[in-house]
């Protein structure tokens, strides 16, 4: 079987629509097929301002959405990060051959180090996608399934993985980012040409996996659309109809243009009617059984330590062939 990687960052109490569609649908179905590992990146959720506790709660907060999505825990390794330690040691690795002007050019890095300012900028977000291209690299990866926004990443650990191959001989498997053109990136219901994000100023227009049903339908129902009043996608000029049958159609497998049929010479209304009952009908079991698994964190802390161990058993021997590679010294 070949070997997946992808991982998500314990950014939020619950993951976002975007997180949901964008990555977490994929590896659900993905996981039959290959050799997966999903990890919850906490080191990565570090180049945010966090509270301890807080950060803590997120992280298995994140590991139960993952599992209530139907990853399961014991056909797929699913961690989190920090306990495995090669993660830190080999983005340390990596950090010495990637240029400063290359990590420079990372336009996740730049949009958000002009958001925060020069002062409230860090050295770890700026080395964020070497971290990144340490997870993918330490498993041998290859294939990355993300959305859009982490395309430019997976290039750079592409770009890493030769170059080191290049110099030390032949140890990375050099990764392929897959991504799925129709849900690559899913929108904000009230400003349509914006990524959905977990980070949003305002909340009205992220769909929340644990928002409760009443929560969800009303925020679908008050999305923006338009005022030409037909169901027909058209990214440029229709953004908010176009982004409803996105979601529409990712949730349930049916091509846009059967939905637009469907909906024809309808209103708006019905059609956010029908797609509220289709993202609270996918929602609902999801929000059930994460607040379940959360009622038990012992549990879940004991899942999530097992599947480290089995992480960590793949990690610590590229990280250690690594460390031969590039000449430093064994501990006698
Ligand atoms: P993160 O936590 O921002 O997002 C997790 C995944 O969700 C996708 N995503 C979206 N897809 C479609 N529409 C949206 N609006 C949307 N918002 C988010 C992201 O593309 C991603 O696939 N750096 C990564 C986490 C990471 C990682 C990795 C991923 C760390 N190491 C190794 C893959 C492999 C991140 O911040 O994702």
């Amino acid at each position: 079987k070949q070997r997946l990687y992808s991982g998500m960052q314990p950014s939020a109490d619950s993951l976002q629509a975007g997180n949901y569609i964008g990555a977490l649908l994929q590896w659900r179905k993905m996981q039959d097929e290959y050799d997966a590992f999903f990890s919850v990146v906490d080191l990565h959720a570090l180049t945010q301002p966090n509270d301890p506790a807080e950060l803590r709660e997120k992280t298995r907060r994140t590991a139960a959405q993952y599992i209530a999505a139907g990853i399961e825990p014991s056909r797929s390794t699913l961690y989190v990060q920090s306990h495995v330690r090669a993660h830190a040691e080999l983005a340390w690795i990596l950090s010495t051959i990637t240029g400063f002007g290359e990590a420079g050019r990372m336009t996740q890095f730049k949009d958000k180090s002009q958001r925060y300012g020069a002062d409230a900028t860090s050295v770890g977000l700026f080395t964020y996608p070497v971290l990144m291209a340490a997870d993918i690299l330490l498993y041998k990866t290859d294939v990355v399934p993300v959305g859009d926004d982490q395309k430019q990443h997976v290039e750079l650990t592409r770009d890493l993985a030769e170059r080191f191959n290049g110099r030390f001989g032949e140890t990375f498997v050099v990764p392929k980012p897959v991504i799925q053109a129709e849900t690559a990136r899913i929108y904000d219901l009230q400003e349509p040409t914006s990524k959905m994000s977990k980070s949003a100023e305002s909340q009205a227009g992220v769909l929340w996996l644990l928002d409760e049903p009443s929560v969800t339908a009303k925020k679908i129902m008050r999305a923006v659309t338009d005022s030409d009043g037909t169901v027909r996608y058209d990214r440029a000029e229709k953004p908010g109809v176009s982004n409803l049958l996105t979601i529409y159609s990712a949730l349930t497998g049916r091509p846009v243009a059967e939905i637009e049929d469907e909906y024809a010479g309808r209103g708006y209304g019905d059609f956010k009617k029908g797609l509220r009952d289709v993202v609270v009908a996918e929602f609902e079991p999801v929000r059930a059984r994460a607040l379940e698994l959360l009622d038990d964190p012992a549990e879940l802390d004991r899942v999530l330590a097992a599947n480290a161990d089995r992480a960590a058993e793949v990690a610590d021997a590229t990280l250690a062939t690594v460390y031969e590679r590039v000449g430093l010294l064994r501990r006698g």
